[in-house]
């Protein structure tokens, strides 16, 4: 494995990465575990787009994971589990242990019929299953696809429908904080609409009173102990799919981000060990959950195949108390720590009598992930945490690049805060404007596209190529766009500005403005909705949601309520509305489109400058609106 230890070393390797692409990768991918070599390192274009790394291939990826590090390191603590009560004892599986069960568990699934290609959903709570069933899925072939365990029951059967899975991982219940989530009720809910689904393998959480669909429902514990630990890895192409994962995007459902075995197995190791520059002893913590892509890419993937030792936490960052994350990372020695700005921010915004109990001293360095950190938060979390000597790799990466693609490497590349700073070796960004121009030099703001395929790039959108095309290719052609807006600073720095299009970064979770509107708009009272986000202190992006009722409501108040508790039910209560505007018109051209930058200008509240509005349809509906606002 390249691992970069200076600064310049990382430019020579920069440079290496540019001049000759394929010698750098297959350097790289030489240190993996291969059943077979590659025919060829990349075949690609951006127009179609058909990309293909290290083809012809065979490979499978627990095998670099688990059996890899058997030899000399089966005894290494793999996970350490932190459960939502403090109380509750830690769980540590080693990498033997994790081996066994994984193998274990894939006979479970063998045995209930999952074959090679078939796609299985895993809607579970933050627990070691939940790494061993994906693992599984991938030691025997079978494509994972994690529902984050917050989605409602709609959400959940819409991405199970859309990838007809033949088969659900799920619990009991779950425990987040002092509540308790009926995961299987939710679970049976959605499966009245997924034919597909055969069988659900039930594990047992909370110890909650579940109903079980006999024929169907099986406990994890009964199965395990109908089968043995022996099941060799099944043998995959490298361009098979590894996973689906659903995000949302600006237009429709969300969509089936495809990856696939090969090329993401090696950038996401890649990029682990180049970004957090892990040492043998250190105890990784990345805070996301499995049900995200920094879940799988550097809670599973990345880590594990690197041999590192992962902590996996199942509760959340306020409770018992606001000092929860400071607490644990003292309890495990963590030396090596990855979260959310949304996070640093609500636990800034909770005091620094939560911080100060808490030694802090085993960290060694700070990441972030998710969202454009602010300047304040970042000293924060650098002076407070960090005690000023731990470097923050501010990581910009996408569902869709599969790892982290621009960041500081820790400890190598000087930071600037706010920055995301320099593209990972292999990784040629560039600024475009509207015209897909592109525009050179420094000290210049654009829209953020990428030139050349890197090994973990999306390879389709499951069941739909052609929106793959549509949303990543097509924009500007043959770049790949990101969504995203970009300063590039006079020495050449990075800094995610944020998200050009139609999706929001809400808390770190991504969520369409058309996914709210069409939620919004399953309330019988609402004929018309139009959602923006706005800039919110803690979640970085709140929810703002103008809508157009059916008529003059008595109580407005009950009306917001009922809007969320909708939104709650279609989507799950991360895209709840933070504000709703009753409104009796929305701006429009004469054409029908809304003018949603009058509406992002009035949610941020700069009412005085909204442009050119000589375009409208009825200008007078925003003077209405903004007296409303
Ligand atoms: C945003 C999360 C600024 C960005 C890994 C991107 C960031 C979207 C950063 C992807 C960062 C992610 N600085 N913005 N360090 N990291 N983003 O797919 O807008 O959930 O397009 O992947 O999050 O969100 P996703």
């Amino acid at each position: 494995m390249l691992r970069i230890n200076n600064l310049e070393e990382y430019h020579r390797a920069y440079e290496r990465s540019v001049q000759d692409p394929e010698g750098f990768w297959a350097d790289i991918a030489s240190s993996f575990r291969w059943q077979r070599p590659w025919d060829q390192v990349v075949d690609w274009n951006f127009t179609e787009p058909n990309i293909k790394w290290f083809d012809g291939a065979q490979l499978n990826i627990t095998e670099n994971c688990l059996d890899r590090h058997l030899a000399n390191h089966g005894e290494k603590t793999a996970i350490i589990w932190e459960p939502n009560n403090p109380d509750e004892e830690v769980r540590r599986l080693t990498y033997r242990q994790l081996h066994e069960q994984v193998c274990q568990f894939s006979n479970v699934l063998k045995k209930n019929g999952a074959r090679k290609g078939d796609r299985i959903c895993i809607y579970l709570p933050m627990v070691p299953e939940a790494v061993i069933a994906m693992l599984a899925c991938a030691r025997i072939g079978a494509i994972h696809s994690v529902v984050f365990a917050g989605f409602s029951a709609q959400s959940l059967s819409d991405r199970i429908q859309d990838s007809e899975c033949c088969m659900v991982i799920t619990s009991d219940g779950a425990f987040r904080g002092n509540k308790e989530l009926p995961i299987k009720e939710i679970v049976d809910q959605a499966l009245e609409v997924c034919p597909s689904v055969k069988t659900v393998i039930l594990l047992e959480r909370t110890g909650s009173n579940v109903r079980l669909v006999a024929g169907r429902d099986k406990l994890w514990k009964d199965e395990m102990e109908k089968v043995d630990a022996n099941c060799p890895a099944e043998i995959m192409n490298s361009e098979d799919m590894l996973f689906i994962l659903y995000t949302s995007g600006s237009t429709g459902k969300p969509k089936g981000v495809v990856h696939t075995c090969g090329g993401y197995m090696v950038y996401t190791a890649y990029s682990f060990q180049n970004v957090f520059q892990p040492k043998s002893d250190d105890i990784y913590w990345c805070t996301a959950d499995v049900g995200w892509i920094t879940g799988h890419s550097y809670i599973v993937y990345g880590p594990l195949l690197s041999g590192a030792t992962n902590v996996l936490f199942e509760g959340i960052p306020t409770w018992p108390d606001a000092g929860r994350f400071w607490q644990t990372i003292d309890k495990h020695r963590v030396s090596i720590f990855y979260t959310a700005p949304t996070a640093i921010r609500s636990l800034e915004a909770a005091g620094l009598d939560f911080v100060t109990p808490y030694l802090l001293d085993s960290l060694r360095i700070l990441g972030t992930v998710g969202e454009p950190i602010n300047e304040e938060a970042w000293h924060w979390y650098h002076q407070h945490i960090g005690k000023g000597k731990c470097p923050i790799v501010d990581t910009w990466w996408q569902t869709e690049t599969g790892g982290i693609l621009i960041s500081p490497l820790a400890g190598i590349t000087p930071l600037k805060p706010s920055y995301a700073t320099l593209p990972l070796p292999g990784v040629q960004p560039l600024l475009v404007d509207a015209d897909g121009k592109e525009i050179t030099g420094n000290g210049v703001e654009g829209n953020l596209c990428i030139r050349y395929p890197w090994p973990s790039i999306i390879r389709t959108t499951y069941g739909d190529h052609e929106r793959c095309r549509i949303n990543y290719f097509a924009t500007y052609a043959g770049r790949y766009f990101t969504g995203d807006g970009c300063k590039r600073d006079e020495q050449g720095y990075y800094r995610i500005t944020g998200r050009v299009d139609d999706v929001m970064n809400v808390s770190g979770h991504r969520i369409g403005t058309a996914e709210v509107e069409d939620a919004i708009n399953q309330h019988p009272d609402i004929v018309e909705s139009a959602v923006v986000g706005y800039p919110h202190t803690i979640k970085g992006q709140g929810i703002y949601a103008y809508v157009i009722c059916t008529n003059e409501l008595a109580d407005n108040d009950l009306l917001r309520e009922e809007i969320k508790a909708v939104v709650s039910r279609v989507i799950g209560p991360i895209a709840k509305p933070d504000k709703i505007q009753i409104v009796r018109g929305l701006p429009k051209t004469r054409s029908g489109k809304i003018m949603r930058r009058i509406l992002r200008k009035v949610a941020e509240g700069d009412v005085d400058n909204l442009g050119d509005t000589s375009t409208l349809l009825d200008p007078t509906v925003v003077e209405e609106i903004k007296k409303g606002a």
